[in-house]
């Protein structure tokens, strides 16, 4: 089994503060990634800001900044929101990195050179709110049918990217790789699609400056999200990195899908560069089963995720209410719930209970029956194949059969102390699996467990009351 594990999220748009959407990837990114570590790999695990591009010039012009000034003041929340969620990230990426523009010109060079970029003119629908090009047939009303904003009708001169000429080489690849478009059930439509035909794609822009200059021709600039998809790669050209490419697993959510399995392996093939394994899509979250909107306040952001229950008690709801890959919808009332029902009542009570009575009666070696009972290996399985709330549910099955143990053998009345070391034992095992999800609580649980000389645990999960 390979000893490096390379796991990345979207590159976000720092055009106003995380909300709980990028907090999802983010969260999930950092659980695989402290799981691979708990494996004993060499994990690199990269995050960032996608600074260029229209959307971002016309936030910022908004602002009264210049498109510098105005995403500057706004990584600094990206990095303070994923500080406070207890985010391990290796590298925080911006696509104004110097490192990373030089590789994104030399990529253009290249596949310039080899014929895949030429000259055109670009006529058509383009949504700056998506930074995508559509056809007449996408749009609801002549308006995006994501933002259901109008759409601008673009004419100019452009350089395309033979698109076309990677349906065959893009089939051959989901063939040949069943898992590079993940999880399974949203791999079909994407065959469909490419299978329809695929348009050669404009990849540069001559209306505006604000990003990497094209270096054939410095009156355009690239594509924004040619110059985002290549930051994956970048972060990896710095010698100490170069052996995590090609990426384990691409985190995103659905909506990007079609950019990271179409444009972002042909760019790849174009470039001579090997295709990264998995990229997984997970699915929506709405808010109190509406779309999750700034405009119309359907919004949470991360200080407000977090003030509900705490850091652990939000990365624990948001992987374990929603299956990883599927929608799901958030409200407060359901993150408490969680919390109070799973978190304090039966992680807290088995916890203290436990740690009180090993305090009272002391523990002997026993040969660990109670741990047979937990289902490490499917465990296992579950989190390599991306199905945290699936690993989830079977550590919570396991801390049931804890709590039932210990109502069953009373170690309160008879003071067995093999019965208390069976529980022990399990708990360590429990905070071990528990820490990628909850890292802060599950280190607490571990200390107090750390030796056989056990004190009684403070309340780790305090309820919080329904409002
Ligand atoms: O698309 N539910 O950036 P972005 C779940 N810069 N996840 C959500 C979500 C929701 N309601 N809302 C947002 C971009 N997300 C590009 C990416 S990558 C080379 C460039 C998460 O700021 C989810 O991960 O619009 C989604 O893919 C991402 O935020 C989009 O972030
Ligand atoms: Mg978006």
């Amino acid at each position: 089994m390979a000893k490096k594990y390379y796991v990345t999220t979207p590159i976000y748009y720092p055009n106003d503060i995380p909300h709980i959407g990028h907090a999802y990837t983010t969260i999930a990114a950092d659980v695989i990634a402290r799981w691979q570590k708990l494996q004993g790999k060499e994990v690199f695990f990269l995050t960032g800001t996608d600074d260029h591009g229209k959307k971002i010039a016309q936030a910022a012009e908004k602002a009264k900044l210049s498109p510098k000034e105005f995403t500057d003041q706004l990584i600094p929340k990206f990095k303070d929101a994923w500080k406070k969620l207890n985010i391990q990230y290796d590298r925080f990426i911006r696509t104004t990195d110097p490192d990373h523009e030089k590789i994104v010109q030399e990529i253009l060079q290249k596949v310039f050179d080899n014929g895949d970029i030429y000259k055109g003119e670009y006529e058509g629908l383009y949504c700056t709110g998506c930074e995508a090009y559509y056809t007449e047939k996408d749009l609801e009303d002549g308006c995006c049918p994501i933002h259901k904003t109008k759409i601008e009708k673009l004419k100019e001169e452009t350089y395309f990217f033979k698109l076309s000429k990677y349906q065959k080489p893009l089939l051959d690849l989901y063939k040949k790789n069943p898992t590079f478009i993940s999880p399974k059930h949203r791999k079909q439509e994407i065959i469909n699609r490419v299978k329809e035909g695929l348009k050669d794609l404009s990849v540069s822009r001559a209306g505006f400056d604000w990003g990497v200059p094209l270096p054939f021709d410095k009156d355009h600039v690239s594509y924004v999200w040619f110059d985002a998809l290549f930051n994956y790669y970048s972060a990896t050209r710095e010698k100490s990195k170069q052996k995590f490419w090609p990426a384990d697993v691409h985190l995103i959510g659905k909506d990007i899908l079609w950019f990271h399995t179409v444009y972002w392996p042909a760019f790849l093939l174009s470039a001579g560069i090997d295709i990264p394994k998995t990229v997984f899509a997970h699915g929506w979250w709405t808010f109190n089963n509406e779309k999750i909107s700034k405009s119309r306040g359907k919004v949470i952001n991360v200080d407000e995720l977090i003030a509900i229950a705490g850091v652990d008690s939000a990365r624990y709801f948001l992987l374990r209410e929603a299956s990883f890959g599927e929608d799901g919808d958030f409200s407060e009332d359901a993150l408490i719930e969680r919390h109070n029902n799973e978190l304090a009542n039966k992680l807290g009570n088995l916890v203290s209970r436990t740690s009180a009575l090993a305090e009272k009666y002391g523990i002997t070696k026993t040969d660990k029956k109670l741990l047979k009972k937990l289902k490490l290996k499917e465990i296992e399985k579950n989190l390599e194949e991306f199905r945290t709330d699936k690993a989830l549910n079977e550590i919570f099955a396991f801390i049931d059969v804890c709590n039932e143990y210990i109502q069953d053998k009373k170690p309160w009345e008879t003071k067995d102390k093999k019965v208390l070391n069976e529980l022990v034992e399990a708990i360590r095992e429990i905070a071990r699996l528990l820490s990628p999800f909850i890292p802060e609580s599950a280190e607490k649980i571990s200390e107090i467990f750390k030796s056989d000389n056990i004190k009684k645990a403070p309340i780790l999960f305090q309820k919080v009351e329904d409002k």
